[in-house]
């Protein structure tokens, strides 16, 4: 799958986004190294601390799959009806790719025509892994 391919994957997923409360939409399109993709979009609650982002829906769907070893990973997003030129992860999404994914894991941001790769390690250096803990 090409990066364009995955950036469209993202923008198809923000389709889905459950956002009445900020009506920001976001879409994201994980790849595993073996290929598959899966897809999240962030999913809001009235209680507003139980909404979960695009990319640990993704990540999560993924890993309760079986799924540990990814390789890419794109971000879309933006206010309802428009789309953003950068959506950047938050930084507990950062966290939940750190956990499962390389310092050179890549990650698309942007939107479907106009993108750029960045690398985890740019996006959340100096990070608290396992090793921290052992
Ligand atoms: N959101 C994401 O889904 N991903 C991000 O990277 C940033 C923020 C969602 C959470 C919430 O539903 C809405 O965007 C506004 O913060």
């Amino acid at each position: 799958m090409t990066d364009a391919e995955l950036m469209a994957a993202a923008a198809a997923a923000r389709e889905k986004s459950y956002s009445p409360y900020s009506h920001f939409r976001v879409g994201a399109a994980l790849l595993t190294k073996q290929g598959k993709l899966y897809t999240g979009c962030n999913i809001e609650n009235a209680a507003y601390s139980a909404t979960v982002c695009a990319e640990r829906t993704a990540f999560f769907k993924a890993v309760s799959e079986g799924e540990r070893e990814f390789s890419a990973l794109a971000i879309v997003g933006g206010k309802e009806g428009e789309t953003a030129p950068f959506c950047a992860p938050c930084g507990v999404c950062r966290q939940v790719m750190t956990e499962f994914c390389s310092r050179d894991f890549k990650v698309l941001l942007g939107d479907p025509t106009h993108f750029e790769a960045y690398t985890l390690d740019m996006l959340l250096p100096f990070s608290f892994t396992d090793k921290d803990l052992s």
